[in-house]
Parts: structure tokens; sequence; C-alpha cells
């Protein structure tokens, strides 16, 4: 096959995510297990790619589904998709292998939706998250959007507004969209274009809307609080009063809809000031009573979240935290001689524990050196002829002026050791 005209690039909204921000990325996945697993939840990782049934419980109204499904016709003919987020592959795992309830999993991947890429929306994105299904206790809700808190606030971000709210439950639901399709047909004339179209497909959305024109008719717009069933509000008062006593701060959010149709009751969503309006939610969740049954299993509830970790990078970053990752190279073998004690000492340093480096093809000290500073090593350990005959390597300092000195060959590994190999 001959060469491409133009060398080839990532797709529209794909990035190659390169070092240090493949460093951050694994960072806050650990940090994040480590949290989810203190709370009791086990990591799951359902497949990339489903059943493209799995993902029309999303909602066969949603922008996801509709218009951003990665949807294909395998080499079986079945119609699969990359998966565009977790939770419907967690309930399609439930209903497949009936674990215990309450079963409570965490999860780090990728997903994949055909948006309008843009700084923050991307086609390709990870999220870690949680699910718990089988409970249905207000108080586990308080449970789960305080790990999401804590989480946002140990990955180091500051600045940080979670808003809450319950959409009621299946009936409450169906009344108030009943209640905003009928006023938002009263007010069709005021609407902008689109947002005419969106009141026909899934009027909840309308509510979500940023554009001025369109924000006008819904602050008039019926109130969800208005709709809910006093079991929906007791269940509600529950959430906010476990919320209170464990400290996290909320605000009321009665238009919180967010863009998924599985929800009932329960919603949220974090939001980070350092971001663009457009996409500044880092991360949002909700109940999900109903998910699993949709799915052929059981009555079941449901209660989760996803953070958004592309857009937790970019706050971050904008908030301006730090962003220095640790070399792991710590140390830098500079061979004088034909390249054979490089390559047995980064050997056996490694085999050690030590992260060890060295430059291919040699050169001279000078372009070692260079190659060694470039590295990150804390200590450059060279050899030349004199130390071969002598049977010790030179250990250098890289931070400091500290005078060299020469150590036995076969002591290095225990003299890197005591000198420690932190800057
Ligand atoms: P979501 O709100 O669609 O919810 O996504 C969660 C987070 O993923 C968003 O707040 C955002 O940070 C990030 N995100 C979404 N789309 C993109 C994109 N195109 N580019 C970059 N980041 C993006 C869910 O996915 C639900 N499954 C959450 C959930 C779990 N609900 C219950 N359990």
């Amino acid at each position: 096959m001959a060469a491409p005209d133009q060398p080839f690039r990532t797709l529209a909204g794909m990035r190659d995510l390169l070092h240090p921000e493949t460093a951050h990325r694994r960072r806050l996945t650990a940090r994040f297990a480590e949290l989810a697993e203190l709370a009791g939840y086990q990591e799951v990782q359902p497949p990339l790619v489903e059943d493209l049934g799995v993902f029309l419980r999303v909602g066969e109204t949603t922008d996801v589904v509709t218009k951003e499904m990665y949807d294909f016709e395998d080499k079986d003919g079945t119609r699969v998709a990359l998966r565009p987020e977790l939770t419907a592959g967690v309930a399609r795992a439930f209903v497949q292998h009936h674990p215990q309830t309450p079963w409570k999993v965490w999860y780090a991947g990728a997903n994949f939706r055909h948006e309008r890429p843009q700084k923050g929306r991307y086609r390709s994105f990870d999220q870690v998250g949680v699910e718990a299904l089988g409970v249905d206790d207000p108080d586990l809700d308080a449970e789960v959007v305080t790990l999401a808190s804590m989480s946002l606030a140990a990955f180091g971000l500051r600045r940080v507004r979670l808003l809450v709210n319950s959409i009621g439950d299946h009936d409450d639901r169906a009344r108030y969209v009943e209640a905003v399709r009928s006023y938002l047909d009263d007010r069709r004339d005021d609407l902008s274009e689109p947002a005419r179209a969106t009141a026909e497909r899934n009027p909840l959305r309308v509510l979500d809307t940023k554009r001025p024109q369109d924000l006008a008719v819904v602050a008039d717009a019926p109130l969800l609080a208005d709709h809910r069933s006093p079991a929906s509000e007791e269940h509600f008062g529950r959430v906010l009063a476990g919320l209170d006593a464990l400290g996290v701060s909320y605000e009321l959010a009665p238009r919180l809809v967010r863009g998924l149709d599985y929800y009932r009751r329960t919603t949220f969503e974090f939001v980070a000031e350092a971001l663009d309006a457009a996409q500044n939610a880092v991360g949002g969740g909700g109940r999900y009573d109903g998910l699993v049954e949709d799915l052929g299993g059981p009555p079941t509830d449901g209660i989760g979240f996803a953070l958004g970790v592309d857009r937790i990078l970019l706050a971050l970053s904008a908030e301006g935290a730090p962003d220095e990752v640790a070399p792991s190279v710590q140390v830098f073998v500079v061979d004088l001689t034909d390249g054979a004690i490089a390559r047995d000492l980064t050997h056996e340093l490694r085999a050690a524990g030590i992260g060890a480096d060295r430059r291919f093809g040699g050169g001279s000290l000078k372009s070692q050196m260079k190659a060694a500073d470039r590295s990150g090593a804390r200590w450059a350990v060279l050899v030349g002829s004199d130390e071969v005959a002598a049977g010790v390597v030179t250990v250098r300092d890289l931070r400091s002026d500290a005078p060299q000195s020469a150590v036995p060959r076969d002591g290095l590994v225990a003299e890197i050791r005591a000198r420690g190999t932190t800057t």
C-alpha cells in the first residue's frame, strides 16, 4: 500500500495523551480507586462495545443516543455501539451476573460520543465513577454524592459548586414533563427555533438552555418541586439532611434535569468555576430506579455518578494547581567506554527497583551529561577507562555542586539506596 499524501493525524475530537498528562491521569484514577475502595466499592470493567440496545436505555430522546452514538454493524451483523457512558453497561452486567446486593462498584475508562469537539468536549473522554445497585435508602444517595465531592477535593480541585435536585419518581416525572410540555406549547412563539424542536422531543431539556431568548421563557416554567409526591419529598429531605450532616455544601438547583433519561429522584452535578460555562460540568449523577428493569432485570434501585477526568484536569490547570511529575529515572549511567557497562548497570539498578537510564550510541561526555539532565535523574553514574581499571564508578549529584565520589562498582545499588533518590 502506498504511503498517504499527508501523514495520518488523530480523528476530530480524539487526542493522543502524552506525558505528563498521562501521569496526572494515572494518579487521579489511582486516588479515586483508593477512595472508592475505602467506601466499600469494588472495581468493575464492562466492555467498551455492547449491543446497541443496552445504550438505547440511556434515553431515546437524548442527544447522547440520537446524535452522538458511535454505532455500527459488526462483522456478524449485530448492531453494536461504543459505550457513551458506563451506567448502562454496569446495569446490564448486574442483570447478567445477579450479584448480591447492594452491589457497589467503581470504574474508570474511556467513553465515546460523537459531539462537536471543543475545549473540554471530546469524542473520546475518560470517566471515573461509581454505581450502587439494590438499595433504596436516601442515606446511600448522601454517601454517593459525598464520595464524588470528596474525590474532587482529593484531586485538588478548589472552586467547585455542587448542584442538587430531585426530579421526583417515575409518576412525578411523567406529570412534570406534561406540565412543562404544555407550558412550552403556550410560550412556543417566544422560544428559539432549536428550543422549539427540543421541546417536542424532550421538553425537560429546554430547561437546561443557555440561550438568553429561551432563558426568559424558562424562568417562569413550572417547578419540579410543585410536582413531587410526598414520598419523593421525604426521600429528598433525607438526602439533604445527610449532606448537611456530612458537611457537604450544595446548592438546590430546581431546574437541573441532566442529559440522560434514566434519572429518577436525586440528581446532581458538579460545576467547576474555572471552566467556561459551555462545558464546566466536571461530573454528575443521580438515581436511576427503573434502568435495571428496562434491561430485563428485576425491579432494582440504583444510584451513581461519573466524573469527567479530562475536564477535571483542565479545571486543575485553570486553577493553577501544581503540575510537576516526579521523574521516574533516578540514576543516569554515562558510559564513556563501549556501552556494555551502561547496559549492565541500568539493568542491575532497575532490578533493584531504582529507575535508571542511559544514552544509546554513547557519545561525548557532554552529550551524555545533557541527556542525563534531560532525564530528570538525581544521580549521574560515570564510567570511563580509569573507573573500569579501578573497579569503581563515579557518582555525581546533578542537583548540587557537591564533589563527586568514587564508589565500588559492586556497591552502587547500596550506595544509591543509602543516598536516597528523591530531589
Ligand atoms: P454525564 O453527565 O453524561 O453523566 O457525564 C459525566 C461527566 O463526564 C460530565 O460531567 C463531564 O465531566 C464528562 N463528559 C461527558 N461528556 C464529555 C465529553 N464529550 N468530553 C469530555 N468530558 C465529558 C454520565 O455519563 C452518567 N453515566 C453519570 C452517572 C453515573 N449517572 C448515574 N451513574
